[in-house]
């Protein structure tokens, strides 16, 4: 990649460079893209971090990380070169003396007179304001318009702290400086359901509420928390999971098309969508939201700890590991038409799909013939382990008699040869070229938690009691609730 261009970064600094979101994502997909040279020539890294390392020591961790994520696939020249560009600086995100470090590292001959530089948060929301204020303080936020800072998910805890903390930075920096990654939308079959819907004059005229059904947005998990327990048992599947990822799936789905392709016209239509969402009344919570916890049980026959056992969370706590919601689009396009949303960790397996049901056809046609019970067609856009699209017809079998089997239009479209992308790369691409078009703007996350907020409100007054499912199960019965039918179900396969 030429480094002509003056808009493309010289360095960037990764805030907790030796976590848990930098050693399984960050570093992959910038390897990754050193692999596919698309790193500007002269872009170095500052791995920002506590530990009390030299450069060989974080040179040496970094390998091991990068060892165990790519197996086979990893090469010790092409190390070589990318760990050519990192340097180690050993600091507390608190310490302003560290910022002032890291102000001589960036003015060193290596990285030349940087103009513009990327710094990633990849660290926990709480420490975002120390980060964002010492930047400020030792300069780092100037030129206004020139660095970027790039903050993860989620964004606040409700409404009221996403306020404040979008205050701070914008006391600091400026909103085309600020890159909110949803890594979500990074995701191959994410963006190929815009390519899908808009460049497709069969789908769209069938996309509403005349031929729809309903939508369903699964994203299981069969891992469990791991050693998060310190954020996600304040966080829960709600917050970790629904506020952020599922909704934003959702406004892909829901959607107008935008005037053109670019950031802001895109995230226009998005905000539009959620702004039409039906508020949810505290009487309401119980028929539109449905919350569990995983107890022990196996994952693919190995047994497991239940969420209360797994190292960090407190005893007691309530929790949820699994979340189940429904909510209505009161517009023009969507009246009426349910979106059921769910997402849980230790689930039977892992599996992320959007899966639209079509109405029963309006004419009985085929009454008394075994075709009178049949399911309706299916449209199943598959995101993990699998990308792929089907669409699911009714056919005559061949023979005497009115029997139908269902076939599936397979439009998958990833050929054997093409590997597939981290969602990271695509992102970490976008932060070094400035394009924001998939990045999240502050009113969506606003109106985000305006949507979810009534009924967390209304979860932490019930404090004494969780539904709990065995992990390795589709989680409960209960959660079928939610349905507005008794013909609708949840979808687990494609
Ligand atoms: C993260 C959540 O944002 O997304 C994690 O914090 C979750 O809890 C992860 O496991 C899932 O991402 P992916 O890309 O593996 O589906």
């Amino acid at each position: 990649m030429s480094d002509d261009n003056p808009l493309y970064p010289c360095s960037m600094v990764i805030f907790g460079a030796t976590g848990n979101l930098s050693t399984i994502k960050l570093l992959p997909a910038l390897y990754h893209l050193e692999e596919a040279k698309r790193l500007p020539e002269n872009l170095t890294f500052i791995a920002f971090a506590r530990r009390q390392w030299g450069q060989e020591e974080w040179r040496a961790f970094m390998e091991n990380a990068l060892r165990d994520k790519l197996k086979e696939h990893f090469s010790e020249e092409l190390f070589a070169r990318f760990a050519a560009r990192f340097s180690y600086l050993r600091g507390e995100l608190h310490d302003l003396d560290a910022y002032r470090r890291l102000v001589e590292e960036l003015g060193k001959p290596k990285s030349g007179a940087c103009s513009n530089i990327v710094f990633y948060l990849a660290i926990k929301p709480a420490e975002f304001a120390s980060v964002i204020k010492n930047l400020s303080e030792v300069g780092l936020n100037r030129p206004r318009g020139l660095h970027r800072v790039v903050v993860e998910k989620p964004f606040g805890q409700d409404i009221e702290s996403a306020q404040l903390l979008n205050k701070l930075m914008h006391d600091h920096f400026d909103e085309e400086q600020i890159f909110r990654i949803d890594h979500y939308l990074g995701k191959e079959t994410v963006q190929n359901l815009l390519v899908f819907r808009f460049a497709n004059t069969l789908i769209e005229p069938l996309w509403n509420r005349n031929f729809i059904d309903h939508v369903q947005i699964t994203v299981a998990e069969d891992v469990g928390i791991g050693t998060r327990a310190d954020y996600y048992d304040k966080a829960g599947a709600m917050r970790d999971m629904l506020q952020n990822h599922l909704m934003q799936l959702l406004t892909v789905v829901a959607m107008e098309p935008p005037p053109v392709l670019e950031a802001d016209a895109l995230r226009d239509e998005k905000v539009k969508v959620l702004r039409s969402i039906r508020p949810i009344t505290k009487r309401a919570v119980h028929a539109h939201a449905f919350r569990a916890q995983y107890t022990a049980g196996s994952i693919h026959g190995v047994p497991v700890p239940g969420y209360q056992d797994e190292p960090g969370v407190e005893k007691n706590s309530v929790t949820e590991t699994f979340v189940a919601a429904k909510f209505y689009i009161d517009n023009w396009r969507w009246r009426g038409v349910p979106f059921y949303l769910r997402t849980g960790k230790r689930m039977a397996k892992a599996m992320s799909m959007i899966a639209i049901r079509f109405r029963h056809p309006p004419q009985q046609l085929f009454r008394e013939t075994p075709l009178e019970s049949v399911d309706p067609n299916w449209i199943l856009l598959s995101i993990q382990p699998a990308e792929s699209m089907h669409m699911e017809l009714h056919v005559k079998q061949p023979g005497l008699g009115m029997n139908t089997r269902v076939i599936q239009l397979n439009a998958s479209y990833r050929r054997s040869h093409e590997v597939p992308l981290d969602a990271y790369e695509t992102l970490l691409l976008d932060v070094i070229e400035g394009d924001r078009t998939l990045f999240i703007r502050f009113d969506e996350v606003e109106w985000s938690w305006r949507v979810v907020d009534p009924i967390i409100k209304y979860w932490e007054q019930e404090r004494d009691f969780i539904h709990t499912y065995a992990a390795g199960a589709w989680g409960l019965h209960e959660a079928n609730r939610l349905f507005d039918s008794e013909d609708q179900e949840w979808r687990n396969e494609l």
